[in-house]
């Protein structure tokens, strides 16, 4: 529930209404004396609200329910390409495998369809339940994925790339007037498309990176946020030579971040994805403009980008971290797989100290309760939905996902019942995968349900 802080509730009951709403949250009932069932059917039996119900019981199994992770960064239009790229690092695996199937792919509805339906549905699985999604430059196959999200049931926001500056795939871009154009179709497709009473899938401003737009897209873009009051995502000080060719095409900012901040697309609903060599004016202008960042663990390794010092942003900067798949980038569909790389990636960070200096790699090494907040709350916080998900509370929508430690990749034995919570969610974090995850609720709907 807040940063370094995990907190597990014991014998609890917790009650989701109709619209999805958590209700009550009652705990500490004494194992052998309490009856849930009993205290729930006492206190409720004259709401009318609360006549049907279904009930699931978790006692005496290895499950427990966990807040639905939130992916801040993934490519949808890239999932073909998982696993694809080893050894080639971003400049030019952007313009030898990511442009020429993103092009590809954005023209033909058929395969998008099959690749947005399976990413979308292979992320649910995998217990994310919001995602903010980056799809291709191509506005009306970025229409069919937001219907597609609708259709599965997560939550996601819905980007659609937008570059016209592309000197090394010129096939793979557009004319601002065509970019904004299909911004401007996509923010009515998405109006019409929420149910009335709920918005589940929102657009949001993608420039893809400095380096695949002019000053004035990144402009209009900027306008574009501010008059919508719609959240931004892009790409940040990624890799060593991006940074350098953005000092080279953008002579007149001093960094990267400030690039961004000249067109206003720096704010409190800016998700920076990466962050990898920011400088430490460009940290203090990201935490004062309120902007989260985007921790891509498993791409960052993969495309061998770098290690971010995640530790010092969250606990010395102040700065909302989150995690992202970064799919293609990143090989991992599954946040929890990312939870787990932003730990490891860590400690290879604390390896780089010296032995006389042991004190100073507890200053990079993340904790599972980092891990998990930056899965959970920090991407809710991300995406501007801090107060709605991201944790379990009276009035936050149920956003959830069922966990068995006991079945996949784990084997559990009946006397580990009484092993401490923090060794239980250590074992799902390193050794689990999506086998673990049973059952997933997205506004308080069951979206996946596994046998
Ligand atoms: N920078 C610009 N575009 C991309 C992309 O598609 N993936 C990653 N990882 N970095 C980028
Ligand atoms: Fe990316």
């Amino acid at each position: 529930p807040e940063l370094g802080k995990l907190e597990v509730l014991n014998n609890t009951l917790i009650g989701v209404n109709s619209e999805g709403y958590i209700d009550f949250i009652q705990s500490d009932f004494n194992e052998d004396d309490d009856d849930p069932i009993y205290f729930f059917r006492n206190t409720y039996k004259n709401s009318g609200s609360w006549k049907h119900f279904q009930f699931y019981d978790l006692r005496d199994t290895f499950q427990f329910v966990v807040p639905g992770f939130v992916d801040t960064h993934i490519h949808a239009s890239q999932y073909p390409n998982v696993g694809v790229g080893l050894n080639i690092q971003l400049l030019d695996w952007l313009t030898k495998i990511t442009f020429p199937s993103e092009n590809a792919l954005g023209e033909n509805m058929s395969m998008t369809h099959q690749v947005y339906s399976k990413i979308i549905k292979k992320t649910l699985s995998c217990g994310t339940t919001c995602a903010s999604y980056f799809t291709t430059i191509d506005q009306p196959s970025t229409t069919l994925f937001a219907n597609l999200l609708l259709q599965y049931g997560q939550r996601g926001f819905v980007g659609k790339v937008c570059m016209d500056h592309n000197p090394v795939y010129p096939d793979y871009e557009e004319d601002i007037d065509s970019c904004m154009d299909g911004m401007k179709t996509l923010i009515d497709d998405l109006e019409r498309l929420n149910p009335s009473d709920e918005i589940l899938v929102k657009p949001i401003v993608t420039p893809r990176f400095a380096l695949s737009c002019t000053d004035k897209l990144l402009s209009d873009l900027g306008k574009l946020s501010k008059e919508r009051n719609l959240n931004i995502q892009t790409h940040i000080s990624e890799n060593v030579k991006e940074v350098e060719q953005v000092k080279q095409q953008f002579p007149n900012d001093k960094n990267y971040a400030l690039v961004y901040d000249r067109h206003q697309l720096l704010t409190e609903k800016t998700i920076l994805a990466h962050g990898v060599y920011l400088e430490q004016e460009e940290i203090d202008l990201i935490k004062q403009r309120k902007c989260s960042l985007s921790h891509c663990p498993a791409s960052n390794t993969f495309i061998s980008s770098g290690e971010a010092p995640i530790k010092k942003y969250l606990y010395e900067d102040d700065i909302n971290v989150s995690l992202g798949t970064d799919v293609s980038g990143g090989f991992e569909q599954s946040i929890l797989g990312v939870l787990k790389q932003s730990i490891l990636v860590s400690h290879h960070l604390s390896m780089k100290f010296e032995p006389k200096d042991d004190d100073k790699k507890e200053n990079v090494k993340l904790s599972v309760a980092d891990g998990l907040y930056m899965a959970t709350l920090g991407g809710a916080k991300a995406v501007g939905y801090g107060q709605m998900l991201g944790s379990f509370a009276v009035g936050k929508k149920f956003d959830a996902q069922l966990i068995d430690l006991d079945r996949g990749n784990i084997d559990m034995f009946s006397w580990q019942h009484t092993l401490p919570w923090k060794d239980l969610i250590a074992k799902w974090v390193f050794s689990g995968d999506d086998r673990n995850c049973i059952k997933v609720w997205c506004n308080g709907r069951l979206v996946i349900l596994k046998n």
